[in-house]
């Protein structure tokens, strides 16, 4: 989010409740002037500012992370009705992807309620964030990169690297939406209008000599590295698993079939 920079001496009430929220406020899709040391974690599901003090708010590659993994992935018995996979896979159970859906827009719903009690009337939002191309959930988008995931955590399985009961309850909280889920949870809730919406196909560039694999997998450790290692436990060897994991994202990648394609989308929103 982008902010106008707030100094001490501000002491206006409204101010006061702002950089109070601000500090506790999150880092993330924060593109801000304060230094880190004026920035802790906070959750952006949930309210951050005061009522109508906004006038731009801007998340940038955050809103397709859950703020769980859905709850629905597991049975009575605690069990996931995902075996094998860490996503909506082709061998998913159709409740699936109802599961990741259902969050999603319970989410994203929470995140417009918020957003639109802060902005000001007129005040805009620009979101950018990963989806898939159409209604479809198995394509060669953002979803086939967990499906690696799931191909290398397997892998892993079959050499006695890890625990196969340890795959079948791994999940993660993320949820590639189409452009007619966003523009549907938007409508429902009411106070924005969708002023532009692009889809992108962004992949990465090779750089430093290393193959879209080895960058891909770098990408994919940062942010599931604390996550597996929780679940899988301290002995995992993740330099084997993203190393097997960027070979296959290489392989994919040199198939005819025009490779790997990340969608992102750029929504603009207005406040009603
Ligand atoms: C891929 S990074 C994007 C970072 C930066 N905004 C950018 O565009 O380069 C995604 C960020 O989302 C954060 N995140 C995910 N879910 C969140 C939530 N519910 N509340 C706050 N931050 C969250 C993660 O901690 C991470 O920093």
């Amino acid at each position: 989010m982008i902010f106008l920079q707030m100094t001490s001496t501000l002491s206006l009430s409204p101010y006061r409740i702002f950089t109070r929220n601000l500090r506790k406020m999150t880092a993330v899709g924060v593109s801000s002037p304060l230094s880190s040391s004026q920035l802790t974690l906070a959750l952006f599901y949930g309210r951050l500012f005061p009522n109508n003090c906004l006038h731009f708010i801007y998340s940038s590659y955050s809103l397709h992370w859950l703020s769980k993994v859905p709850p629905a992935l597991y049975d009575e018995h605690g069990k996931s009705i995902n075996k094998g996979k860490v996503y909506i896979s082709e061998s998913s159970p159709p409740n699936v992807s109802q599961a990741y859906l259902n969050q999603f827009q319970a989410d994203f719903s929470l995140f417009l309620r918020c957003r639109s009690e802060e902005l000001v009337p007129g005040g805009r939002m620009v979101l950018i964030l990963l989806g898939r191309i159409g209604q479809d959930h198995i394509d060669r988008g953002n979803s086939f990169l967990w499906e690696l995931l799931s191909r290398s955590l397997a892998l892993m399985a079959s050499q006695g690297a890890l625990e196969k009961e340890k795959l079948d309850s791994y999940d993660v909280h993320f949820y590639a939406p189409s452009k007619r889920e966003i523009e549907e949870t938007v409508r429902r809730d009411g106070s924005f209008e969708t002023e532009r919406m692009e889809m992108f196909e962004i992949g990465r560039e090779k750089e430093n000599g290393e193959s879209y694999g080895t960058r891909v997998a770098m990408t994919v450790r940062a942010i599931q590295e604390s996550m597996i290692r929780l679940h899988f436990g301290e002995g995992v060897d993740l330099d084997a698993l993203f190393d097997i994991y960027g070979r296959m994202v290489d392989d994919e990648m040199a198939e005819a079939k025009g490779g790997i394609k990340p969608i992102t989308f750029v929504v603009v929103l207005k406040k009603l």
